[in-house]
């Protein structure tokens, strides 16, 4: 189903403490925290990919087997990191260094995401 960008630009507040929305300028669209990559231009983008962030090495092994954030893999991502991670690395002793969980309206955050990421 397509999600609801006004509805993830709300859900993003539970995001927002450790993620920021910033341009590859540097406008920050929104201001955030630095625990977490920057996700401005996430979608279709790379696992694992922003400049000088450092990773956990199961996310960087994801993104070098191929994980692109499309709507699908974004919203399993953010539902549970570290079982995504098993399930798609196909290793029971995958970490995540992002331990929240979004239940529900990953889907209408890919959507917000996608909207201000667009040129
Ligand atoms: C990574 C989304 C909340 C900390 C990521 C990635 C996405 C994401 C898509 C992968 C980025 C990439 O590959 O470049 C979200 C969304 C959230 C959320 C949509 C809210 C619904 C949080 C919160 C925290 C956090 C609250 C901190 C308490 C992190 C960290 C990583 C990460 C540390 C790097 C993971 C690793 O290297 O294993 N997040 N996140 N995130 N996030 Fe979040």
């Amino acid at each position: 189903a397509e999600g609801d960008a006004e509805a993830g630009a709300k859900t993003f507040n539970k995001c927002k403490s450790c993620h920021m929305i910033a341009t590859p300028d540097g406008e920050a669209i929104v201001k955030g925290g630095k625990t977490g990559p920057n996700l401005y231009g996430i979608a279709g983008r790379a696992a694992g990919a922003e400049e000088g962030f450092k990773y956990g090495d199961s996310l960087v092994a994801a993104g070098e087997k191929g994980l692109v954030w499309d709507e699908e893999s974004f919203v399993a991502y953010v539902q549970d990191p570290k079982a995504f991670l098993k399930d798609y690395l196909g290793e029971t002793s995958a970490k995540s260094k992002m331990t929240f969980k979004l239940k529900k309206g990953g889907e209408d955050v890919f959507a917000y995401l996608q909207s201000v990421s667009a040129e």
